[in-house]
Formats: C-alpha cells, structure tokens, sequence
C-alpha cells in the first residue's frame, strides 16, 4: 500500500448532470470504466444497479468492472432527477432509467442503494420479480429472514439463497462500520472468543453520500477563504471540526449508528450475549473510516498471536510498524480493498492477556458497502 500526498482527482461519470467525486488516489488509475468489456457474458445474470448516480451506486460500477463480475445485461436506475442522463460503463454507453415497479422484470441480481425507504418500497417488489437482492440500507437488516452477510465471516448465513432458481431473496449488507470492524476483530474472536467490544468510530464524510463529500470539500474551501461554510448536509461546520454521528439519537442515548454496530455484530456472529458499545463520531476526513477498537476476550490471546492471526486473515492487511510509528490511515486504504489494522496491543487494563486495542482503516464505499454487495452476488454464481 502506499500513502498519496494528493487524495483524490476528480472523475465525472454523468454526462451534462451533476458531478458526483469519487476520490481516488492519483497512482489508481481512473479509467475503470473504459475498459474493454470482458465481463459480458449470454449465460451470465443480468443485473440492476438501483441508485447508480450516488456514491455507492457509482462505486459498485468500478467494483463490478475491477472483479470481471460476468453480466449478460445491466439496469442503471435512479431518480427521476437522474433518468435520462448518459453514463458509460465497460465502453458501452447507457441511459439511466427512473426506478419503478417494472424496473426488475428480467433481473437476476438487484444490488440496491438508494436508501432505507427505496429499499423497503421497491425490495419486496423485487423479489417478486424473482431477483435477488443484495441491499445496502439499513431496511431489511435486523430481519430474521434476512442473512446479514460479510463474505469472509458468515458466508454459510446465505447459502439457500441460489441464482436461477427463479426464486427472488434479500440479502442484507451490513452497516459500513460493522463490516470494518468485524473484518478486523472476527479473526480474533474465532481464536479466543470476544466477550465484549468497545468500538470508536472516525467516520468519513462518505458515509453519508456523495453530497456530504461535495459539502467537506466547499466548506474546507469557504473556511480557507475566511467565508461561512455552507452547512446543507450537517446543519452545522465540517471542516476542520468533528462531531458526534449525525444519525438520529434514541432513548438510551445512543445514536443509531452505534446501535447498528450493537445489533448487527450479534446477528453476524450469532451470538447474542456478545456485550458491544460504541461512540460515533464524523471527522473531516473524505473517504475511508477509522475505528479503535478494544477487546476482550474469553481465552487469553497475546499481541503477536493476534498479529500473526490477522496478517493471515482474508481481506486484511496488517500495518504496525511501532518503531517508525506508521500505522493506518484513511488515505491509505483509500479505494483499497482490504481493511487494514495496526496498533494491534496488549490492553493494560486487563489481566492475563484477556485483552487486546487495535485501530482499524476501511474504505466504507468499497468494503463497508459496494465491494462487500458484489462479494454477496458473486457468492450466487
Ligand atoms: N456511503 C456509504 O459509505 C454507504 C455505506 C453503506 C451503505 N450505504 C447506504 O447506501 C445507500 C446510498 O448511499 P449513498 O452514500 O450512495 O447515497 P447518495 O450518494 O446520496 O446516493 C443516493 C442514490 O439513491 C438514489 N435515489 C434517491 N431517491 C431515489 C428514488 N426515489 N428512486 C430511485 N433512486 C433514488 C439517488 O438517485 P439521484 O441521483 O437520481 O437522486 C442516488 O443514486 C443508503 O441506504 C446508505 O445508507 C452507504
């Protein structure tokens, strides 16, 4: 991995719409999309991609294409604000179509990101249809006939879900922070047990969409120029300030951010007494998530074994170098694939290696959302 000076250039994949960033470190290139089309296939699945104009929607474009995920047709689906404009993906130009009831007649796989509400209304339509979705929102997560499913960890959770079948399903992506943690601490806890978890969140201005990122980037330009930022997304400054979570508050306290992490690590480790807190915060950072995250555990687990055990884990990269403290960071899992974890250390305050701090960096649109979708959907081939 290397670290860029320069975190992203700026691509427009809309013609005559609106721009929407996707920041991608300057040594990647950013052709993806005008590879030549290897990936189209007769026999293969035809495929939508529901909000293709958002940040996710458009990163599941350079995921598909990055992975030679095989298609024999693909859907782009959006808005009404976006239907009709043009986008070229694989060297083929298409027209970006208004979401609608109709929309799935003929689809195998619907990877879905337009938000909770789109989910729930136009989901269950289709897998009427008989498509298999693959859902990001938060909709159908908590459902017990719903597999919340990271690839690495609990790929048997889907395993009655087959393609061709004619048979439509939903399969839940987990939340963007669970998934990097997870990635980070499921290793661990297969060897020694997690008893309980206290995760702190870094969140980037991704997480929320493409418009938060356009936000980071006006306010940090209004603030240098001695303005006053724009504040349409967070109602309040971003730029070279943090604050807690914007997802809504609820009665205990918690914002439903750090409940999503309670919930949804139990549902994945099916493991419902796993005792988990957690403080979201949103930093100023563009792109990638940051978490620490402290363990504790049933079985005693030192630091080497757990370096030894997370080098080897799929889908992770260990970066703990102590001695010239280079650890990771947002920009260097930036547009990368695997999580990366660092700090990885011995907790003072527990007794008899019982306990362990890491620090974790992850892409939330790539594995925290779109790569993790397309590892589902290619789990179905
Ligand atoms: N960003 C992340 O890191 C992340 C991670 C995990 C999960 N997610 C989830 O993924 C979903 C999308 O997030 P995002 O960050 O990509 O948001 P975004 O950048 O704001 O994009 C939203 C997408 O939804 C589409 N959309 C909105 N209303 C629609 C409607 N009525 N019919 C059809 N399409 C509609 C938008 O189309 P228009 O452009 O036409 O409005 C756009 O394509 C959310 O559920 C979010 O929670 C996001």
């Amino acid at each position: 991995m290397h670290s860029s000076a320069i975190p992203y250039c700026r691509t427009q994949f809309l013609a005559g719409g609106k721009c929407h960033p996707t920041f991608r470190p300057t040594h990647r290139p950013t052709t993806t999309f005008s590879r030549l089309r290897m990936s189209v296939q007769e026999n293969a699945p035809s495929l939508a991609v529901v909000g293709v104009s958002g940040a996710v929607g458009q990163e599941f474009l350079s995921v598909l294409a990055d992975r030679n995920f095989p298609y024999r047709s693909i859907k782009m689906l959006a808005s009404k604000r976006s239907a009709g404009k043009r986008l070229t993906f694989e060297d083929k130009e298409y027209i970006i179509e208004e979401l609608t009831e109709d929309s799935f007649q003929g689809v195998d796989i619907a990877l879905f990101s337009a938000g909770g509400s789109i989910s729930k209304r136009f989901g269950p339509i289709a897998v009427h249809s008989g498509s298999i979705v693959v859902d990001n929102s938060s909709a159908f997560r908590m459902d017990d006939n719903v597999p919340l499913v990271i690839p690495e960890v609990n790929p048997s959770s889907m395993a009655h879900i087959k393609l061709g079948t004619g048979k439509g399903a939903l399969i839940a992506n987990p939340n963007c922070s669970t998934i990097i943690c997870l990635m980070a601490a499921t290793p661990l806890h297969q060897r020694a047990k997690v008893v309980r978890m206290v995760v702190s969140t870094y969140q980037a201005a991704s997480g929320a969409g493409a418009a938060a990122m356009e936000e980071l980037e006006l306010q940090t330009r209004e603030v240098l120029e001695g303005k006053s930022p724009t504040c349409n997304i967070f109602k309040q400054q971003y730029a070279f300030n943090l604050f807690s979570h914007n997802a809504p508050v609820m009665g205990n306290g918690y914002n439903e951010e750090e409940m999503k992490l309670v919930k949804e690590t139990r549902k994945i480790w099916n493991d419902k007494d796993v005792k988990v807190t957690a403080t979201c915060i949103r930093v100023p950072v563009m792109r990638a998530h940051a978490e620490a995250v402290n363990l504790q555990f049933k079985n005693p687990l030192d630091e080497d074994t757990a370096r030894e055990i997370l080098s080897q884990a799929p889908g992770v990269v260990v970066i703990d170098d102590r001695a010239s403290n280079r650890f990771p960071t947002p920009l260097e899992v930036s547009n990368k694939d695997d999580v990366a974890v660092g700090r990885i250390r011995q907790d003072v305050s527990q007794e008899g290696n019982l306990g362990l701090d890491i620090f974790v960096c992850g892409d939330q649109i790539r594995k925290g959302a779109a790569l993790n979708a397309v590892q589902i959907a290619e789990m179905l081939l």
